[in-house]
Parts: structure tokens; C-alpha cells; sequence
């Protein structure tokens, strides 16, 4: 099966938060986050496997300090494992201030896309070859993402299965 490195998929992209951008503490609005992150993991699994793709799921976006008007908002994202179909994709975001340079983490993610043929059935993806020590980590403890995330998918299965469907209105 072919493979791919790890810094075939990297993709970048920095913003600057404007008004239309923040919620009512004046602070990056978690959905416009949300979004940032979901269009950049997919551009990191489209180079990956060089197919359609879909989120199947989103592990978790951990919000660990605020993003004001005066950061910047940079992203990274890139493939850190593979299963036979799917691909998971690691985002970074990093805010700047930009008057004092000073950087932090200020969320992380990881993404699990599905890649499709052209009857939009999953299809095998190349497996992807880690490099860095970040990369390398990253690689060594995916199973056990995957692991919880077999788990989850089942009991989100269960958790569907149970829940009504009617709106309240009806
Ligand atoms: C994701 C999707 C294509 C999976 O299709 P499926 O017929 O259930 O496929 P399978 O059960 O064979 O799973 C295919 C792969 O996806 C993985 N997968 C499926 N659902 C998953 C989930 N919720 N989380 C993580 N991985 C998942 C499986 O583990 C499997 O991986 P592998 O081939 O590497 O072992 C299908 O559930 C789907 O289309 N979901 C909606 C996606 C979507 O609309 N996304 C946009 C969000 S608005």
C-alpha cells in the first residue's frame, strides 16, 4: 500500500479577528473556531489520500485560552494515522499577541475523515509515514484514539437508536 509523510498533508493558515468574528466577551466565537478547524483538517486529509472526503467525527476542540481581537489566530493541521479507510488529522491553533509576540496554544483537535469513491463508498487511503518527534508521539498514541473512538461510535449508535425524532412542535 502506498504511503505518504506526515508533512505531505501540513497545511497552515493565520487571521486576524475582526468584529463579525467574536462573541459577547469580545473573544474568537467557538464556532467560527470550529469551522477554521474543520476546513483546515480536510485540506490535510484531501492531500493525504488525493480524494473526496468526509468528517465522520470530531474527537473533541479544547478551548484552553481565549482569542482576542489583538492575537492572531494560527492554525496547523496534519495526518498523524490512518486506518483502512479513514485518516486522522491533528489541528493546532496557536494565538499570537500581536503587540507583545507572545504565543500560546490555544485549542487542539483531532479529526477523523473518511475518504469516498466516486459512489461515495470509503475506500482505502495510503498510510501516512510520521518524522518529527511531534509527529512520531502523535503516531504512537492514535490507537488508543481510535480505540475510544470505536467505543463512542457504537454508544452514539445506541444513543440515536433511543432518541425521538418528531420535532415538539409537531
Ligand atoms: C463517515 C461515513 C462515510 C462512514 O460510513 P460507513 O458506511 O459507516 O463506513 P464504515 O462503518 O465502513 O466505516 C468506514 C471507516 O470510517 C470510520 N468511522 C466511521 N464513523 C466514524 C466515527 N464516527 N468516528 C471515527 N471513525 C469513524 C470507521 O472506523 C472506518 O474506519 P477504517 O476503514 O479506517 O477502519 C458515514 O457514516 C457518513 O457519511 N457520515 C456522514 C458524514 C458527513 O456528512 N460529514 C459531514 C458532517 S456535517
Amino acid at each position: 500500500m502506498e504511503k505518504r509523510y506526515a508533512r505531505e498533508s501540513r497545511c497552515y493558515k493565520t487571521s486576524r479577528v475582526f468584529p463579525p468574528d467574536v462573541n459577547n466577551h469580545n473573544t474568537l466565537f467557538g464556532g467560527k473556531l470550529m469551522a477554521y478547524i474543520d476546513d483546515i483538517a480536510s485540506i490535510a486529509a484531501t492531500k493525504h489520500c488525493r480524494r473526496s472526503v468526509v468528517t465522520a467525527s470530531t474527537d473533541s476542540v479544547d478551548f484552553l485560552h481565549p482569542i482576542r481581537p489583538t492575537d492572531a489566530v494560527s492554525l496547523e493541521s496534519f495526518v498523524t494515522w490512518t486506518g483502512k479507510t479513514s485518516i486522522e488529522v491533528f489541528v493546532k491553533v496557536i494565538k499570537e499577541d500581536l503587540l507583545s509576540g507572545e504565543r500560546k496554544i490555544a485549542a487542539t483537535s483531532f479529526l477523523t475523515f473518511v475518504s469516498l469513491n466516486d459512489n461515495r463508498t470509503p475506500i482505502p487511503v495510503p498510510s501516512v509515514v510520521p518524522e518529527t518527534e511531534e509527529e512520531m508521539k502523535l503516531y504512537e498514541t492514535a490507537s488508543r484514539r481510535a480505540e475510544a473512538r470505536r467505543v463512542r461510535r457504537k454508544e452514539s449508535r445506541e444513543f440515536a437508536d433511543f432518541l425521538i425524532v418528531n420535532p415538539p412542535w409537531e
